[in-house]
């Protein structure tokens, strides 16, 4: 599975920390940025990481910043992203069975690296239910 990966600076050092975890599971991971501790703008990478998911280059999306509500919000503008922010482990896997979410978005101030690591591979891993009413609710998010 093809992983595209970004934060901002609230982000940086906790993104390192996913990217390690991915990389030693096999998944194939591009790290968007930002590269450093300065700050800079979430929406930047948001909507690279975004984009590279609905291209189709990549199968999900994770983004990180402070509180994880930055990312969600300006990744869920790009049509055809459906952004979940998750503090635990079972909305992680709630919103693979239900919305098919395709980007994880995290708080790296909010909750810890550890309980994150879990969200992540708990969210990889669940697969869409491809229920009738989950399919249906998701084709109605498109046509607002
Ligand atoms: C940066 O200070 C902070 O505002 C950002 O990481 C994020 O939490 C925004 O939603």
């Amino acid at each position: 599975m093809k992983v595209a990966i970004g934060s901002d600076h609230g982000g940086f050092e906790y993104k390192g920390k996913i990217i390690d975890f991915l990389n030693k599971n096999g998944y194939e991971v591009k790290d968007f940025g930002t590269y450093s501790n300065e700050s800079c703008d979430y929406p930047e990478y948001a909507h690279q990481v975004a984009k590279a998911v609905v291209s189709g280059e990549f199968d999900r999306g994770i983004l990180i910043c402070g509180t994880g509500i930055g990312m969600s919000i300006a990744a869920n503008k790009v049509k055809g992203i459906r952004a979940a922010l998750c503090s635990d482990t079972f909305s992680a896997h709630a919103t693979r069975e239900h919305n098919d979410s395709n980007v994880l978005c995290l708080g790296a101030r909010a909750i810890g690296d550890e309980l994150a690591l879990d969200i992540v591979k708990v969210w990889l891993e669940t697969d869409f239910s491809n229920g009738e009413r989950h399919l249906r609710r998701i084709n109605m998010l498109e046509n607002v």
